[in-house]
């Protein structure tokens, strides 16, 4: 026989016994999205390359060796969407949204694609929630966007996740940093490791993100961004720390939290956890204030973050936490009368919209389909054989208690299985 087929590597199956953590943590994301005054946009997978390379920039790792990007059949580069900020800029400017809000709040979900090395909590196609929010200049929004993550966390009963805060100042700060960045790295070139010498000139940055130990003394004296930003980024800045003070939200100030991302102005952000091993950035995000303008749109600030999925339900799982199965609440068994089981269930259905019913379909002895039953998690099996058709009544037999079974007239049925709902 042939091997069967394998999915593609870093693209994960999301099997049964998963999808119950996944709707829970949806389903709270989206409970508090909605709460804030959220509204849900969708975008396309695909995006033409270019709206990637404009703003996530040129020269990051994502742009330069991650992005799954492909010649259409016309000869156009498109581009599967490693993240949702850009697509989302491009579709707010091209449906002119900013003019019909001109505070405008949207959230988004799905999968992202990155060709990334996988291992645990990193995958070539992976899962976000995210925000983006438009036309709010000032550090209440950055704030009030990171206390989202704060709430959700407490809701979800997680600990151990904490935030990490910095500004990038504005572009020309950044402009006036890079240059004296690079005069400190260039003074010491004989000490760069080659990534680090390959980023020199194209994103000195990211030299200050290098995970590689032996850097880390050149890094810890380089010069901070912190010191050298304008007052008007460190304004916003402190009103964030305020803000995030008097609402009782602690955070550290990581001033090497530089974000792999370009458009980023002012504020970035990212929630930490220790419990997932290197990949414990759960959700980041941040301000970039010229990212509509540069897509040729007005000059409308920005703001945003994205969850990991993968990430949170693996933090949700290791906290013991325990998600509602769907489960059926009872297993239909019958005896050679499908079509009765057929309208019977129907029936059922009519009367509990709520209720989760499983039928057996197929053969199968009296014994088989209860042990089905069993399997299936049910609370009750529903028997109907030769004599209860005839009686117009079905067995009920409770599958989780000690109880015996016993016959019930199927009009009764709705009100008995009502108590397993
Ligand atoms: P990001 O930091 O690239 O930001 O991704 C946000 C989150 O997505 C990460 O913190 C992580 O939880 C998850 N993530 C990223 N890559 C992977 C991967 N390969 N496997 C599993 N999870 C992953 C952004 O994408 C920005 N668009 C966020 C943003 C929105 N900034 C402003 N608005």
């Amino acid at each position: 026989m042939a091997k069967p087929f394998q999915g593609v590597r870093g693209m994960n199956d999301l099997l049964p016994e998963e999808t119950p953590y996944w709707q829970t943590v949806e389903a709270a994301i989206r409970e508090l999205f909605t709460a804030y005054g959220y509204q849900e946009i969708r975008i396309p997978l695909l995006e033409r390359t270019e709206v990637f390379v404009r703003s996530i920039g040129e020269h990051t790792d994502i742009v330069e060796k991650e992005m799954y990007t492909f010649l259409d059949r016309h000869g156009e580069s498109l581009t599967l969407r490693p993240e949702g900020t850009a697509g989302c800029v491009r579709a707010v400017l091209q449906h002119g949204l900013l003019r019909r809000y001109p505070a405008l709040r949207l959230w988004y979900g799905g999968p992202m694609f990155r060709y990334e090395r996988p291992q645990k909590g990193r995958y070539r196609q992976f899962h976000q929630m995210g925000v983006e929010a438009f036309g709010m200049a000032g550090p209440d929004i950055d704030a009030e966007q990171i206390l989202i993550n704060h709430r959700l966390f407490q809701r979800l009963g997680l600990r151990d996740i904490r935030l990490e805060i910095n500004t990038l100042g504005t572009p020309e700060d950044r402009a006036r940093y890079r240059e004296k960045l690079v005069a400190y790295f260039e003074a010491r070139a004989d000490a760069l490791d080659e990534d680090s010498r390959r980023r020199l000139h194209t994103n000195p940055l990211r030299i200050l993100d290098s995970k590689n130990p032996a850097m880390q003394p050149l890094i810890e004296g380089a010069p901070k961004l912190l010191e050298g930003i304008g007052e008007a980024s460190r304004a916003h800045f402190e009103g964030l720390c305020g803000l995030l003070e008097a609402a009782g939200v602690p955070f550290t100030v990581n001033p090497r939290l530089v974000r792999g991302l370009d458009y980023y102005t002012k504020t970035v952000f990212e929630w930490v956890t220790d419990r997932l091993g290197a990949q414990g950035t759960v959700s980041a995000g941040g301000r970039y204030d010229g990212l509509v303008a540069q897509f040729g749109g007005p000059p409308v600030p920005g703001v945003g973050f994205a969850i990991g999925l993968e990430r949170l339900v693996a933090l949700l799982r290791d906290s013991g936490f325990a998600p509602l199965h769907h489960v059926p609440h009872a297993y239909l068994v019958h005896l050679g009368h499908a079509r009765e089981a057929f309208l019977l269930a129907e029936a059922l259905r009519d009367a509990l919209p709520a209720l989760r019913l499983a039928v057996h379909w197929g053969e199968g002895s009296l014994k088989g389909q209860l042990k089905r039953a069993d399997k299936s998690g049910a609370r009750v099996a529903l028997i109907l054989g030769e004599e209860e058709v005839r009686k117009g009544e079905v067995v009920v037999k409770p599958l989780r208690e000690d109880l015996p079974q016993r016959a019930l007239p199927r009009e009764d049925l709705p009100a008995y299985l009502a108590r397993f709902i």
